[in-house]
């Protein structure tokens, strides 16, 4: 039985307790958080999780746990990572590390995070939980064949979309490392690529070549939207980010010298029914599609009954309204692919090793991120195959993470 220990007990731990319970072998047996840890430990155990208990320190915790997910706020992923290292000093014996998603705000967090992980010889999953969505890998699987016989996909075009983050840290950019782009980008971007790579093939496999981006703000810098932001402590007239972003990404096959695009559109202004993932692969005579808002279950309340609805999260992440006719996604941790992430990593944890995505992976996501917003903000598109780029993306902070959006953002005043 494999002992978890949570850091973070918000949004994304809450999904990962419930996708829990859904996998073997696997107790959470501690969480660590300044806001939210009784609940969750409450939660767990009344969901017969375990004996979870509420831990003060990250070291307390490492002590007393197989693996621990780095579920906080991105601007805390490194000093929490820097916190299970001296835990691993002072005795801690960990069989993995999860961190979600992205694994850090720019390349050189994520490149320590990296090394760090490496030094304490530790097996690590960087929680990309779109990769492991069951109608995704199912389409993949099925198509496998016809891959074969007719050659890769050419152009993957992937989205993620909803009407805007839930707690005020997303929305300010020097602590969330940028605007949607390094929110919900860093996700369109992995499918798109893994949507592109051949089945028989790692999901590193690919190599990036070029990359050109477009981002905007074109919602949440205008009134009423960016006065209700005020109201929430971030202020978009000072440190504004982008809500919205297109990403396009070349890749080469470095066997066969292959050339494939992916497309990655990600925006905070999607005032439909709530969260959308979409994944679009067109291959050489074939082509398959993923839309998580199709969905063979539906609901409708009316005007009359509005008043009696509890929490319409129930029904479907971001959900943007409580009456009509709306959407119903039975099993959101099995279809966004929670469950499958986690029964991947456990696994190999078990097996003393890397979970299928592992904190390198995480890295280079992580520079493809920073090399969108490089070519934002220069206008210009960046040659991956340049040494001197890969180098100044090394060290390059956006200017949008650094506060100063406003003078790179369309629509930022
Ligand atoms: N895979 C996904 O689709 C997905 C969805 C949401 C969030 N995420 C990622 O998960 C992480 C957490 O996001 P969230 O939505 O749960 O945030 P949240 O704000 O809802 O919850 C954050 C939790 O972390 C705790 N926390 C804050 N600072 C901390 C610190 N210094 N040390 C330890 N704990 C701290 C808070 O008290 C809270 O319990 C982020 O990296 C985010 O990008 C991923």
């Amino acid at each position: 039985m494999l002992k978890v220990g949570m850091i973070g007990a918000g949004f994304v731990a809450g999904f990962h307790a419930k996708s829990l319970q859904s996998v073997r072998n696997v107790r959470l047996a501690g969480v660590c958080a300044p806001k939210g840890a009784q609940q969750l430990a409450r939660t767990a155990r009344h969901e017969g999780l375990g004996n979870t208990k509420v831990y003060s320190t990250t070291e307390e915790l490492c002590k007393a746990v197989d693996v621990v997910a780095i579920f906080a706020p991105n601007f805390a992923h490194l000093d929490i990572m820097r916190d299970i290292a001296r835990a691993c000093e002072n005795g801690a014996s960990l069989k993995g590390i999860i961190c979600e998603k992205p694994l850090a705000r720019n390349l050189e967090e994520a490149d320590v995070l990296a090394r760090m992980a490496k030094a304490l010889r530790v097996p690590t999953a960087y929680f990309e939980n779109q990769l492991h969505m069951p109608s995704l890998v199912e389409a993949r699987q099925q198509l496998a064949s016809v891959e074969q016989t007719m050659g890769a996909v050419h152009l993957a075009r992937s989205a993620e979309e909803h009407g805007g983050p839930h707690e005020p840290w997303f929305w300010d950019p020097t602590q969330q490392g940028g605007g949607v782009c390094c929110d919900m980008g860093c996700h369109s971007i992995a499918v798109g690529m893994y949507m592109l790579t051949p089945s028989d093939k790692p999901p590193d496999y690919l190599e990036p070549i070029s990359v050109t981006a477009e981002m905007a703000l074109l919602k949440w810098g205008k009134e009423p939207w960016i006065g209700r932001l005020k109201e929430r402590g971030v202020d978009y007239s000072v440190t504004p980010a982008e809500d919205y972003s297109l990403v396009t990404i070349e890749f080469k096959d470095p066997e066969t010298g292959v050339v494939s695009i992916a497309q990655a559109t990600n925006s905070w202004m999607y005032d439909a029914p709530g969260l959308r993932l979409l994944m679009e692969a067109v291959g050489p005579g074939y082509s398959y599609e993923v839309n998580s808002l199709k969905s063979p279950a539906d609901m409708f309340i009316s005007d009359a009954a509005a008043a009696a609805v509890g929490d319409s999260e129930l029904a479907l992440e971001k959900s943007q309204a409580t009456r009509g006719a709306l959407i119903l996604q039975h099993n959101e941790p099995s279809l966004y692919g929670y469950i499958d992430e986690w029964r991947n990593a456990a696994a190999a944890f078990e097996k003393g090793k890397d979970a299928m995505l592992n904190f390198e992976y995480g890295r280079m996501v992580t520079m493809l991120i920073m090399a969108a917003y490089m070519a934002h903000e220069k206008k210009q598109t960046i040659d991956l195959t340049n040494p001197k780029t890969l180098r100044e993306l090394e060290s390059y902070v956006p200017l949008i993470q650094q506060g100063k959006g406003a003078e790179v953002l369309l629509g930022a005043s």
